[in-house]
């Protein structure tokens, strides 16, 4: 169940409530593709760097270890020792960017596995039955994230598609969260909005999901190769669209500047390989901008990465020490700047939720802004 708790012009402040605990919102999902954070970070460190939710993917799983393994060591939140609400991504999306050789047809995709080769084939049914396995607290639907470009022809096609495939999840979940033996009898649906740059195939597309009874709605097919203005201009125009009494997850965005810029046009989800990625290498985020702690310049500079920060590394450890360890190639060096990293994405989204509280999102916004341009 999502409660919408207050909107400062349309940027939204809400909480989602789920058998894994209350999701509070804006919030940006720590990306765990195979049900790991990248870096070595384990549980215990996810609580001190703020983290609500995990994200994992139904590809990577399925093919390794095996979603039935999983459950049978009782799901995903068992086998990973994480007790929070975890969101699996369908499986759409991976297939499409990972796998050379791919078939779409109305049933589904008929791909090759990225570890061994192995055919494998994926539909609506096959994604939410594996979804189901893994027990995740959110699953999303099995979509195509068509390419950019694509023409007006096959972005039609590939969106009537994409709903018919939603229709078909829809059911299917149905069906397995009514099963005695399923995992998590509560498992949440997501659909996902489609239609590239082409905003009139966007908002049809938003205005036929709002009508299905969903958990949540995503935007995807977004940050894959237009400009962030015109990213911005399809969520202005689409987002309207979408049910404000329920989650808006805009898929795989992105920059610090990039979600400020989202939350003011109501997205309230959020998820992105970049604080982890550019932790492995080295690269740490402040309110001033980036830093890449392999730089000479930190070679005696005994500071934490950034004086005002609570993580866990700026608590203990100096910049020389971190650029040390960076260089040795110790595995400490990446993982500290992975914690920094993700709490400060997680930090921000704390300060965006309270500035929509207190009704000062534009003056939070501005000042953060400019704060990364100096
Ligand atoms: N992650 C980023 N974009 C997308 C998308 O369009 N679909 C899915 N399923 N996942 C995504
Ligand atoms: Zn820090």
């Amino acid at each position: 169940m999502y409660n919408l708790l207050t909107q400062d012009g349309k940027a939204k402040r809400g909480e989602l409530h789920t058998v894994h605990g209350v999701i509070q919102t804006p919030v940006f999902m720590n990306v765990g593709t195979i049900a790991a954070i990248k870096g070595a970070v384990a549980t215990t460190d996810l609580q001190e760097i703020k983290t609500q939710v995990q994200l994992s993917n139904t590809y990577h799983l399925h093919v390794r270890p095996g979603d039935k393994i999983v459950k049978k060591l009782g799901g995903l939140h068992k086998f990973m020792n994480w007790d929070k609400p975890i969101l699996t991504d369908s499986g759409g999306f991976q297939v499409f960017s990972l796998s050379g050789l791919r078939k779409i047809k109305e049933e589904g995709v008929y791909f090759r596995s990225h570890i061994d080769g192995k055919k494998i084939f994926m539909g609506p049914e096959e994604s939410m039955q594996i979804q189901s396995n893994l027990a995740s607290t959110i699953a999303m639907a099995f979509d195509e994230c068509p390419p950019h470009p694509a023409t007006r022809e096959y972005m039609q096609a590939s969106v009537d598609r994409t709903t018919r495939w939603l229709e078909r999840c829809k059911k299917e979940m149905d069906r397995l969260n009514a099963l005695p033996d399923t995992i998590n009898k509560n498992q949440m649906l997501f659909g996902i909005n489609q239609g590239g740059t082409y905003e009139d195939i966007r908002i049809e597309h938003a205005k036929r999901i709002s009508e299905m009874d969903l958990d949540g709605y995503a935007l995807g097919g977004l940050a894959v190769g237009e400009s962030h203005e015109e990213m911005y201009r399809i969520l202005d125009e689409t987002v309207p669209y979408l049910p404000v009494d329920k989650p808006t997850y805009l898929m795989g965005v992105g920059t610090p500047a990039n979600i400020l810029e989202a939350v003011d046009r109501g997205v309230d989800f959020f998820d992105c390989v970049y604080p982890s990625r550019n932790g492995r290498h080295g690269h740490v985020y402040t309110d001033h901008g980036k830093m890449n702690m392999f730089n000479a310049k930190y070679e005696l500079d005994s500071r934490p990465i950034d004086e005002n920060c609570q993580c866990p590394t700026c608590r203990s450890y100096s910049r020389a020490y971190i650029r040390h360890l960076l260089k040795a190639k110790e595995m400490l060096g990446m993982r500290l700047c992975v914690l920094h990293n993700l709490y400060f994405y997680n930090n921000m989204m704390e300060e965006i939720r309270n500035a929509i509280e207190e009704g000062r999102y534009q003056e939070y916004k501005k000042a953060k802004l400019e704060g990364f341009q100096l």
